[in-house]
């Protein structure tokens, strides 16, 4: 398997990772970077629990190989607490009851992050666009587009 070196920034600070040149984002950011928020479920793209930040846009880092996003910039849940305090979002997710099994829950909060850096004060419409390429067999989403618009409110 041919390795390939890359740089980007994760997030916020800059790494150097060497990858195989076929692994997907998804295990790039769980075996070599040992960030285990990011979650995979369908591995095709549908379900949305592998969703980054990449370059402030939410995508499914299953669908996403590792070695493209050298130069780009990506977050993860693990870098939006910050000297150990929740980010907003995390907060609300609890508030609002809008965690159940988690299993759902770092893509969520970082589709509705990618939402909220572009557009501060989404309509509960806007809410429900942005976040419906993430599945949530618990909650009935009722609750996770109470905590996007709480979250707004803070
Ligand atoms: Fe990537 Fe389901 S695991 S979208
Ligand atoms: Fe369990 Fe969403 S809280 S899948």
């Amino acid at each position: 398997m041919s390795k390939v070196k890359i740089n980007f920034n994760l997030n916020y600070e800059d790494v150097t990772v060497e990858v195989d040149s076929n692994k997907r984002l998804v295990d790039m950011l769980r075996e070599d970077l040992g960030l285990k928020s990011v979650k995979e479920g369908c591995g095709e793209g549908e379900c949305g629990a592998c969703t980054v930040i990449l370059d402030g846009k939410a995508v499914t880092s299953c669908t996403v190989l590792g070695p493209q996003v050298d130069g780009c910039s990506v977050v993860t849940l693990e870098g939006l607490s910050k000297n150990g305090e929740l980010d907003k979002l995390q907060e609300s997710f609890i508030e609002a009851g809008a965690v159940q099994c988690g299993f759902c829950t770092p893509g969520m909060i970082l589709s509705a992050k990618a939402l909220l850096m572009e557009n501060p004060n989404p309509t509960k419409e806007e809410i429900k666009r942005a976040m419906a390429g993430n599945l949530c067999r618990c909650t009935g989403y009722v609750k996770i587009v109470e905590a996007v618009e709480l979250a707004t409110k803070r």
